[in-house]
């Protein structure tokens, strides 16, 4: 057995940053097992250095300083555990030029700057690990880029934000309101720093954007992702959900139109059915549906947030960089991700304008006769036509009515135009509430 030792800087030492030193220490007898060497986290980079941590650290290795343990000689293998794009960024890049491998679980960074620092790796030569940044403890980076290496990707969705699952079904099961239930979600350590990422679907679409990079070798520009969060999500839409056998999910979506090869990513809420896969994905989990044209359709399931999770997904990436080392020596280190787009020559990006499925719209209207007429000819003069029309009074609000709709199969681009005008009617109190029935197609 070697008496080898591999050095490892945490840059971050919150949720993620413990959990990871945590289990790095109680599996170092079964990682020297593994590997014939040991690991031993020498540097911690934190920002505040008077905080109190869950676990017990040697004070001499923490330090306030994320570029030093980035860029220290003695250093084989950074973490990146921050969060945040800025910071994330400079560290990530020093750490890369001094011929760093850098694991990270920063989906926000990758999004915004991967294809610039996928070209770092490639001209200095390093690796960029990521496994932790999409599905906390979901290993679906490795599923793609590995297990499903020979496939070509129709379709990617599933749920990729553990703490909006969190809420939704906490909603759904206790009657509580959002706000209170991300509370608890931030206690847990599910929640990103800044929670807003999360509830206002941000988070599943950075995440969303990763896998559409892994699967298609594309970089989505964000602002080309449809994307809406769960806050106007209310109880009568969760009523509704479970009143006709489905569950209200906030669904990422990646799809490769086969005819016209445009990439598609949006993150909606959707009412998903009840029985169906995802459906029955309750709290932090998270689940991702990947189609593939050999293998065809494979289901990833587990928990999507939290300090264990995220830190055996980080841990793995960490193993993969401990092999590179050992087994190819820095100097000769092979590429781990093929970072030549798949596909990238040949497919464009656009917003998911064409992408047919059928719709839930919730209304507050005045309760006056020849509204519902009004309602009826805006979907009408955008060609949707409508499966159900269900009017409730508003207990609270006299004189107003609650109207869900719901429509037949149409696209995307006919809804919108509709809420649209919708959105213009005199009568109307509320803005109009609208999402995705079932998927896509
Ligand atoms: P966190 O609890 O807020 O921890 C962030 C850590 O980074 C803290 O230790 C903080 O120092 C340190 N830090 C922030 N800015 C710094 C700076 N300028 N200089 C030095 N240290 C700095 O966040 P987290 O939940 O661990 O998340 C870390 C990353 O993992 C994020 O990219 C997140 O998106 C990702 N992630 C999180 C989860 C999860 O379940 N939490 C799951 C998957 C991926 P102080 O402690 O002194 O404030
Ligand atoms: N805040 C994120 C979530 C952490 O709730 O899914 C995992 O990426």
């Amino acid at each position: 057995m070697s008496n080898r030792t591999i050095n490892i800087g945490l840059c971050g030492f919150g949720v993620v940053g413990q959990g990871v030193y945590e289990h790095l220490n109680s599996k170092r007898q079964a990682l020297r097992e593994l590997l014939c060497v040991d690991m031993f986290v020498t540097r911690i980079a934190v920002r505040d250095l008077s905080k109190k941590r869950d676990v017990e650290i040697d004070e001499s290795s923490v330090s306030n300083d994320p570029i030093a343990v980035a860029t220290d000689p003695s250093i084989d293998i950074v973490c990146e555990l921050m969060g945040g794009t800025e910071i994330a960024r400079e560290v990530t890049t020093a750490a890369l030029k001094a011929g760093k491998i850098v694991v990270t679980a920063n989906k926000a960074l990758l999004c915004d700057h991967g294809r610039e620092l996928f070209s770092i790796v490639r001209e200095f030569g390093g690796h960029l690990l990521f496994e932790a940044s999409v599905a906390g403890g979901i290993p679906v980076i490795k599923a793609i880029r590995e297990g499903l290496v020979i496939n070509d990707f129709s379709s990617i969705y599933g749920i990729l934000n553990g703490t909006c699952n969190y809420i939704l079904t906490r909603m759904a099961n206790e009657g509580l309101s959002y706000q209170e239930i991300l509370v608890e979600a931030k206690k847990l350590g599910y929640a990103e720093a800044d929670e807003s990422l999360d509830v206002d679907g941000i988070d599943a679409a950075h995440k969303a954007v990763v896998l559409a990079y892994l699967a298609h070798g594309k970089w989505v520009d964000f602002k080309n992702v449809r994307l809406m969060g769960i806050k106007d999500v209310s109880q009568e839409d969760i009523r509704f959900a479970k009143d006709n056998g489905y569950a209200v999910k906030l669904i990422a979506v990646v799809n490769k139109e086969r005819e016209r090869k445009a990439l598609h990513v949006s993150v909606l809420p959707t009412l998903v059915e009840k029985t169906s896969s995802l459906g029955s994905v309750d709290g932090v989990y998270n689940a991702v549906s990947v189609h593939g044209d050999v293998v065809g359709e494979t289901v990833y399931i587990g928990p999507g947030a939290g300090r264990h999770a995220t830190a055996s997904a980080v841990i793995s990436d960490v193993v993969d960089a401990a092999k590179l080392l050992i087994f190819r020596g820095p100097e000769g280190r092979f590429p781990i991700i093929d970072l030549a787009p798949k596909n990238g020559g040949c497919i464009e990006v656009s917003r998911p304008s064409e992408i047919q499925s059928r719709f839930y719209i919730r209304l507050v209207v005045m309760d006056q006769p020849g509204v519902m007429a009004e309602i009826a000819s805006i979907f009408a003069s955008h060609q949707v036509s409508l499966a159900s029309v269900t009017q409730k009074e508003v207990p609270e609000k006299a004189e107003r009515a609650s109207l869900i709709i719901t429509t037949h199969s149409t696209t995307e681009e006919a809804i919108q135009r509709a809420v649209v005008d919708l959105g213009c009617l005199a009568t109307l109190e509320e803005e109009p509430f609208c999402m995705p029935i079932g998927t896509i197609s």
